[in-house]
Formats: C-alpha cells, structure tokens, sequence
C-alpha cells in the first residue's frame, strides 16, 4: 500500500473519531455495545423510572440499579471502581458482600472508560443539575448523626475512623462517588429511583432545605 493511501486512511479514521467524540460523547458507543456483550443487564436495571417498574422486576437482579447512573455517579469514580471494584454495600441484597470482594466483573482500563462514558449519558430528568453544592455543614452533619437515625444505616468515615450501621451502602468516599445533586433529589422523591424501599422515605418528615444541607454533607464525605 501506498503511503499517500495510507495517509488517507489515518486521516478519515482521525476524522471520524474527532466527529464521533463530538456528537456523542467518547465511549458512548463502545461501552453500550460492551454492556451487552458482557450481559451487564442481566443484573442491573437501565431502563427508568422505578415507578414503571415492578418490585419483582428489580427483585429479579442482583446489582443496583444503573438507568439513572449518569445523574448519580462521578465519571472518575464509574471509570476507576470498573476496572477495581470493591464492596460498597456490606449486607448481602443488591451487594458483592465482603465474603464476596471483588466477585464483581473487572474491567480492563480502557473499556472501563468506555463503560463510564456510556453510563454517564444515562440521566434521570428527575435529577436538577447544579441544585447543591458539596459542603460539610454542621446542620447537615447534626440531622445525619443525631436527628435522624442515617448514621444508624450508613457507614461514614470522620478524622480517620470508619464507624455507623451496615444496612444500607456505605458512604465514606461518597464525595468522590455521589453527585450531590441526584442524593437531593432520591431524598425529596427515592420511589422514583428505587422501586423496593429499604431506605426510609424521608418527605414530609425533613423539609426541603434539611434535604439540601444533607446532600451537601454527604456529598463532602472522604
Ligand atoms: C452477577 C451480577 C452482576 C453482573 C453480571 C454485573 N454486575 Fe455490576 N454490580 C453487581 C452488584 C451486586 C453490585 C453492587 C456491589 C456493591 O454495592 O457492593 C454491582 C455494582 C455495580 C456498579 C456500582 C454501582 C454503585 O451503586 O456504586 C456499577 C457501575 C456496575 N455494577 C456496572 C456493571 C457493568 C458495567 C457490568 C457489565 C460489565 C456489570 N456491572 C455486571 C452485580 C453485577
Ligand atoms: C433503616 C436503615 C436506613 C436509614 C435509617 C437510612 N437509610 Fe439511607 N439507605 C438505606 C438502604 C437500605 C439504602 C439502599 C437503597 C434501598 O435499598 O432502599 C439506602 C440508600 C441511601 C442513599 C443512596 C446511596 C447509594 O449509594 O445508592 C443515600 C444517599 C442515603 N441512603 C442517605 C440517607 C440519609 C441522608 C438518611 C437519614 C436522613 C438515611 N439514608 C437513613 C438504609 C437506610
């Protein structure tokens, strides 16, 4: 082959991939194909809202549910946990369980990339962008550890020491794991996003800036 004809090569392949990278987001593609191949699906959720769904279709999974994944999670946290994930969950349903660590798909780093960028382009129209700021804020701590019973549910990590209940997911590290923005809005609405209700609901019993100082506390936690 000649080098002229593979000059051209490079440059529509460089071309196509500058044009794809604009109109969809890298990965996008990639890592929907990949969620398929590798039957992902079989134990997570993406399509939404869990109002649609039914309580025995969720129960049917054994992962969390992922249809609202781009409004939840940090794209670096989606990118690094795929290629290493760790337990988040420490009680058996929707967990790997720490008997379990690591029993989770691993992927190599670029598909991790990919899968990122297809999950980070599933959003919830439930989810307001840019409504809380992540700030650790003594009111929020105060409803999180004594007002209310979350620290009961909720590990959190403070000045080094990780303490707090089991049952529900663990929320050290959830300033680099959780958009503050969408735990605002599972707090005001959480049927929207899970169709089973392990988690207590908490409208009507904390007003709406309560909610907000919370998201922004979690949304600080190392
Ligand atoms: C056999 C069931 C199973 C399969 C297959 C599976 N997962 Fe999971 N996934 C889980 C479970 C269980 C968890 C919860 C882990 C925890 O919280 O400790 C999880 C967690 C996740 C999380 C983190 C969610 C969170 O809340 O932080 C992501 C992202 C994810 N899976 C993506 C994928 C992708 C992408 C694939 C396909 C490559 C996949 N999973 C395949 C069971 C599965
Ligand atoms: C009785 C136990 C319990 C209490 C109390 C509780 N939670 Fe939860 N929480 C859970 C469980 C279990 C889940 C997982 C979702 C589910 O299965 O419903 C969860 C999920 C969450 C999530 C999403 C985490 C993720 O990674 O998906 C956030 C954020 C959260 N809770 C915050 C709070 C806050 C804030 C409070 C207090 C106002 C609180 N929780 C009180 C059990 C609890």
């Amino acid at each position: 082959m000649r080098v002229g004809s593979l000059l051209s090569i490079a440059a529509s392949v460089f071309l196509s991939s500058v044009l794809f990278a604009s109109s969809s987001g890298a990965g996008v593609a990639e890592g929907k194909k990949a969620f398929q191949v590798k039957k992902c699906a079989a134990c997570h959720q993406i399509e939404g809202p869990a109002r649609e769904k039914t309580i025995q279709d969720q129960l049917a999974r054994k992962g969390p549910e992922l249809w609202y994944a781009g409004s939840k999670f940090k794209p670096e946290f989606l990118k690094n946990w795929l290629a290493n994930p760790k337990p988040i969950r420490p009680l058996e349903y929707n967990s790997l369980t720490k008997k379990n660590a690591g029993d989770h798909v691993r992927l190599a780093a670029s598909e991790a990339a990919d899968m990122a960028g297809y999950l980070m382009s599933l959003k919830s129209a439930d989810v307001k962008e840019g409504a809380v700021q992540p700030k650790d804020n003594p009111k929020g701590r105060a409803i999180f550890i004594k007002k209310q019973a979350c620290y009961g549910c909720h590990e959190v990590t403070v000045r080094g020491n990780t303490a707090g209940g089991l049952s529900g997911p663990t929320l050290t590290g959830a300033s680099a794991r959780l958009n503050p923005d969408w735990i605002y809005a599972y707090l005001v609405n959480p049927r929207v996003f899970k169709p089973v209700k392990d988690m207590p609901n908490y409208a009507g019993i904390l007003n709406d800036q309560e909610m907000k100082d919370l998201a922004a506390y979690i949304g600080s936690l190392n």
